[in-house]
């Protein structure tokens, strides 16, 4: 697929501001929109070292609004859609706006599609949650969804809906469903970079529950990697898991944390569960394994590289827990060792 020009939304949060960096050293001369809102979870020091690049633009915007997109699809041949709300605490707190985002700003930038031919390709970034929780064996990407929290449940909807524009309406959709995501610039709310910034202070490390819940871990650089070979190679109308069989409970990880930094386990605290807590996420990668991908990045190496991030990174970190104070994690933060 020829690709000379690119809309990313949510281009300044986590995965999107790293995609957008990747895109730069593979293809130098694409030219790159990044729409975004802005929300809390956005941090435009992520890409700070673009201002002056003239093929990239930002366009601060709401994926809701149909004025700015028919702005910007006429110059554009692709979309890789990221934006949306992504924190499962706040979903439960606050479900409203993650409704909103995933399902309406999705159906939003699809049924202004309908009516842009240059786009060959829209590629809806979901997630591995949408499956729900397995206790053994691993999804592939015919299962049946059967999300748990409402920030799964919108990602649900946001899947579908990409799903239906391509059945009904065909328009050259793509779903990626990637595990979680660890590396560089993940807002410190997410329970890697929070344990690591907390113990870095000497700060408690509030594990859910009994910590035994597992995730499949996937360096942020090999996600990318894999998006960028969907773009290239994906088939239309079909969905593709991204992991990486790094499964490890988040004891496990807290207890590599502490002891990567030469900190006391101590700092580990066990705390009041999530509510609807899915314990065990598990994907079946073998389609896009098949289309010549694999990930790259051993688990222990990543995290001692993330862990580095953050330590040389003190004021990226410093000024997004200090301007928002969410409640949920403002008091382990602030919380004094006894
Ligand atoms: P993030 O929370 O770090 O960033 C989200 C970005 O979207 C922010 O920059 C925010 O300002 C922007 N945004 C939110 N609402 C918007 C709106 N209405 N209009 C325009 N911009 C808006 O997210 P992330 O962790 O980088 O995740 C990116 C995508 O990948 C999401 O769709 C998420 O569901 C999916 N995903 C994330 C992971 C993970 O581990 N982080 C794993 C699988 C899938
Ligand atoms: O699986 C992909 C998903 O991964 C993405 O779609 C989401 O956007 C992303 O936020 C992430 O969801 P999780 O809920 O798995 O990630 P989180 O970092 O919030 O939590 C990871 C695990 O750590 C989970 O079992 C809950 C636990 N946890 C989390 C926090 C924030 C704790 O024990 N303590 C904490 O303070």
């Amino acid at each position: 697929m020829n690709i000379n020009s690119i809309l990313i939304t949510g281009g300044y949060g986590f995965i999107g501001s790293n995609f957008i960096r990747f895109l730069r050293k593979k293809l130098p001369n694409l030219k790159i929109y990044n729409l975004d809102k802005l929300t809390y979870a956005a941090n435009i020091e992520n890409l700070k070292d673009f201002e002056n690049d003239k093929n990239y633009i930002f366009v601060r915007g709401d994926i809701k609004d149909r004025s700015i997109l028919e702005i910007l699809y006429p110059k554009v041949d692709a979309i890789v859609h990221f934006a949306a709300e992504t924190h499962v605490d706040r979903s439960i707190i606050a479900p409203g706006e993650f409704i909103l985002t995933e399902v309406y700003g999705t159906f939003t930038l699809l049924e202004t599609l309908k009516k842009y031919k240059n786009i060959k390709l829209f590629l809806h970034i979901s997630t591995d949650e949408i499956y729900g929780s397995i206790e053994k064996g691993s999804f592939p990407e015919n299962s049946p969804l059967n999300p748990s929290s409402p920030y799964s449940a919108s990602k649900t909807g946001a899947d579908r809906l990409a799903y239906s524009y391509y059945k009904t309406y065909e328009l050259p959709v793509i779903i990626a469903r990637p595990s979680n995501n660890y590396g560089p610039f993940q807002h410190v709310e997410k329970f890697i970079p929070l344990f690591i910034t907390n113990a870095l202070d000497n700060n408690p490390l509030p594990l859910y529950g009994k910590g035994e819940n597992m995730r499949d871990w996937l360096y942020v650089i090999d996600n990318c990697e894999a998006l960028l070979l969907l773009m290239e190679k994906g088939k239309i109308g079909e969905a593709y898991n991204i992991g990486a069989s790094n499964e490890l409970k988040n004891i496990d990880i807290a207890k590599m944390i502490v002891s990567f930094l030469e900190k006391d386990e101590s700092l580990i605290e066990f705390v009041e569960d999530r509510k609807g807590h899915d314990l065990r996420y598990s994907i079946d990668w073998t389609k896009i394994k098949n289309l010549g991908w694999e990930p790259k990045k051993n688990f222990e190496d990543g995290l001692r590289e993330t862990i580095e991030w953050y330590k040389t990174n003190r004021q990226w970190w410093e000024k997004v827990k200090r301007g928002e104070f969410s409640n949920f994690y403002k008091k382990y933060y602030k919380r004094e060792i006894q």
